[in-house]
């Protein structure tokens, strides 16, 4: 045999990772581990089993946190919060200290990884277990310039945190790190297929002098998660796994004030233009969704190929699959390990078939594939968008490829899903990539790259993949709140609906102010109006009683309004400048029609007026400078941070501040980039009806602004509802608060409920940045560069 025929002969040798140290690890601890509590590791009590999925052998026994179990973590985190809390920039130094701990120990947290979920060790290695490490650097990094940074800005308190199986120990980071840097302290509960590197970085952070209570860990299944969830001495609820689950999150917690992050699940596009460079394409999808056996949430598991290269990508890629190596996630040569368990296993196998039995056309290389928890890489062609396997998240090895003709078509596809995590564009015309990237509904989008992770940049999706960002300056606001948000009134519900009758139609009824939807005053379906009296029980005037009629319409009307979001900054920031101006000229009318509905003075009366014109003109001012950021990963590349807008925000104001409240909440939102759907003050509904003739004289686009007035009551749990709109913001009392947040878990729309009351006519409570906040959503598209 020649040398030549050696070469192409050759096979790879078996490359196992040696797995001492990990058995020795689970040796020391007798293979049965208590939750870990305050510092310790607790008596183990009854006991679920975890094994190594790759050889279905038991590894070791976890225990099943009871009820008690999930008070004392609780009660650890509350009591060592505040010391954690005071030492500020103090915090830095353990964190940092945790990042060493990850870095020295990085082979046993990565083999005992892979002992438990399966994956290939070249992942837990070279991926997962870097990233837990740059993790916690980052966050030491922000722990040390927080109150710089965040001026004016305190811990929330006491975080539960939810993580799924797939990531164990880097979503343990993306949790912790964030919490921990802003000085909140946590209940952590891993998933209970993969508790096992949890416990071990529990044990190792408090080695290396993690006060005692400011991490816990409680192992367990998901009744174990709903306790936590519904611990009264828990702040905030951040999770991560699927969005049935995240859903029942959003309606359990619902009024409970507790703040939410949800990242869930998705079935991301991978998107691959004509002028791609296949090759990297293929390369790319390799990474996209053979990446930990397909089991990722944002998995680009949905390949839309331009029709004139799909024939040789879909060659190229089956040559590739080819030779995709599965087998012992222990071997250093194998690219897909195991599947976390055999229920997983069986629900992918369950999709497949659904795919062949509709119609789609399945292929599997011949590949060895090891019996037990294995599944091949697979590719499904000729699928109709609508097909379950196009829809559904399979959370596997699977690929599911369509074709596209052109670049809107791609759009139009790539949006067709009730997801919104993220997404991959493949081009080598950055004019495309980045003309396609913004109109992508999802968190995340990779320009010629996939599944890059890093701390700087944030992470998390739209839509049914639920709200919030882990990760970056993004992500640590949500675990802070101003320091005023304590100690603030509860909003009470103002008697008025037995007052105030509604009013039989009226032929005469052109006094009475409509119904504004889509740049025009339009009579309430009902064609009744309701009546407004002054404090004296006087009757001022009269507004439609919109319906969930109306409530249609105007969603209808926003819907199309969507040029107001792709207007540019300056040009919001003019029409908002417009607007305040046009306020202004009539602010002796506006004046006194608030002092008219309130009874305030004629002083104060004017005052709201000042306070409001100030405020849009605050809003105009931030239009165009609330920018977002550019980041540098540890990579050749950069990253986008762009702020967007949620699209269709419905708005219930408060009772009080008629005019300031509304325009508070109003002007940041048009900032944004969102089209509005606002319900005004029940019992002062005429300053927001008085502002029909300004919005009409200001250049504000039909269907950008639209005010349905009527019963907050009947209106308000329409909108929450509704799944046109994208987010839902509410003052008022708590009672309606709670059932429009378990309305909101319908479409998962991010919710900005406040029960208590602000004082509006305080700039740092009633405009900035976290307003703007409120109105936008971070989407980071990176943008490797480089041949
Ligand atoms: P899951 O959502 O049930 O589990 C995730 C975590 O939530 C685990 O720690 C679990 O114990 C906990 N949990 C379960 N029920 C809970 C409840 N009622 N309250 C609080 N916590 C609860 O995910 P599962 O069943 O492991 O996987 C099912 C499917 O979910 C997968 O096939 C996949 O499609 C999707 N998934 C998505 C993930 C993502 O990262 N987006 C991660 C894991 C699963």
């Amino acid at each position: 045999m020649s040398v030549a025929e050696i070469m192409q002969s050759m096979d790879y040798g078996p490359a196992p990772e040696g797995t001492t140290e990990a058995e020795a690890w689970l040796e020391r601890h007798g293979r049965r581990f208590g939750c870990f509590i305050d510092g310790t590791f607790e008596t183990p009590g009854s006991t679920l089993d975890s094994h190594n999925p790759a050889r279905d052998e038991k590894l070791a026994e976890i225990t099943q946190a009871t009820q008690s179990d999930v008070e004392r973590a609780v009660a650890a985190a509350r009591k060592a919060q505040p010391a954690w809390a005071r030492l500020g920039s103090g915090r830095a130094r353990p964190l940092y200290a945790l990042a060493r701990v990850v870095q020295r120990q990085a082979r046993l947290l990565a083999v005992l990884e892979t002992l438990d979920n399966g994956k290939p060790i070249r992942e837990s290695r070279d991926i997962d277990v870097p990233l837990v490490a740059r993790h916690f650097y980052h966050h030491a990094g922000w722990a040390q310039l927080l109150e710089d940074e965040f001026p004016g800005q305190q811990a929330l308190g006491v975080a539960g945190q939810i993580i799924p199986w797939n990531f164990p120990l880097l979503m343990l980071a993306w949790k912790l790190a964030p919490a921990l840097a802003t000085g909140n302290t946590v209940v952590l509960k891993p998933a209970e297929y993969t508790s096992l590197t949890a416990l071990l970085f529990a044990e190792l952070a408090h080695r290396a002098g993690l006060p005692a209570g400011v991490v816990n860990v409680v192992t367990g299944d998901g009744a174990v998660g709903e306790l936590i969830v519904e611990h009264p001495g828990i702040d905030k609820i951040a999770f991560t796994g699927s969005t049935e689950v995240g859903r029942r999150i959003r309606e359990k917690t619902a009024g409970t004030g507790k703040r939410l992050t949800l990242e869930l699940g998705g079935k991301s596009p991978f998107i691959v233009f004509d002028d791609a460079d296949l090759d990297s394409a293929v390369e790319g999808l390799v990474d996209a969704i053979w990446f930990n056996q397909g089991q990722v949430c944002c998995a680009g598991s949905r390949l839309l190929v331009q029709e004139s290269v799909a024939e040789p990508l879909i060659a190229k890629l089956k040559a590739r699959m080819a030779k995709l190596q599965l087998g012992d996630p222990l071997d250093k040569g194998t690219d897909i390990g195991a599947i976390v368990a055999p229920g997983q296993l069986a629900r992918i196998q369950g999709l497949v078939q659904t795919g062949i039995d509709e119609g789609g056309e399945m292929w599997q290389p011949d590949l060895p594939c090891p019996a037990g928890n294995f599944y091949p890489p697979t590719l499904f062609t000729g699928v109709q968008p609508a097909a379950t396997i196009a829809q559904e998240e399979i959370f596997g090895p699977v690929l599911v490829a369509t074709s596209f003709r052109t670049p809107g078509e791609a759009i139009e596809l790539a949006n067709n899903t009730r997801y919104g995590l993220a997404a991959s564009v493949w081009s080598e015309s950055i004019n495309l990539a980045l003309e396609v990237a913004p109109k992508l509904v999802c968190g995340v989008v990779w320009v010629n790259a996939t599944n890059l992770f890093d701390a700087a940049c944030g992470f998390g999706g739209r839509r049914e993949s639920g709200f919030g960002r882990e990760g970056g300056h993004e992500g640590l606001g949500e675990y802070l709140r101003p320091a005023w948000d304590l100690g603030r009134k509860a909003y009470v519900e103002t008697k008025i609906a037995s007052e105030r009758p509604l009013l039989e139609p009226d032929l005469g009824l052109d006094r009475t102010p409509k119904l504004y939807i889509g740049g025009a005053q339009k009579r309430p379906d009902s064609g009744y109006s309701q009546a407004v009296l002054d404090p004296k029980g006087v009757l001022l005037g009269e507004v439609g009683a919109g319906s969930r009629k109306d409530v249609r319409e105007a969603v209808e009307a926003a819907r199309k309004a969507a040029a107001w979001s792709r207007a540019t900054p300056h040009n919001r920031a003019q029409v908002i400048y417009y607007l305040a101006e046009n306020l202004e000229a009539r602010r002796a009318e506006f004046g006194a029609r608030i002092a008219a509905q309130t009874g305030v003075s004629r002083r104060a009366a004017r005052a709201e007026v000042r306070a409001s014109v100030e405020r849009l003109f605050a809003a105009a001012a931030w239009a165009d400078k609330f920018e977002g950021a550019v980041h540098q990963p540890p990579l050749r590349g950069v990253t986008l941070a762009l702020n967007e807008p949620h699209g269709v925000v419905a708005v219930v104001c408060p009772d009080e501040a008629p005019l300031l409240a509304t325009v508070s909440l109003l002007g940041p939102a048009l900032a944004a980039g969102n089209r509005v759907i606002l319900v005004p003050s029940e019992p002062h509904p005429l300053s927001a009806t008085d502002l029909y003739q300004v919005l009409d004289t200001s250049d504000v686009p039909g269907g950008a602004v639209n005010i349905v007035t009527g019963r907050r009551q009947d209106l308000a749990p329409v909108l929450a509802a509704h799944a046109e709109i994208d987010a839902l913001w509410y003052f008022g009392p708590a009672e309606l608060g709670a059932e429009l947040e378990r309305l909101a878990a319908g479409n998962l729309k991010p919710t900005w409920i406040e029960t208590r009351r602000r004082d509006w006519r305080q700039r740092h409570q009633g405009e900035g940045r976290e307003f703007m906040g409120r109105a936008s959503q971070v989407k980071n598209i990176w943008i490797p560069y480089g041949e």
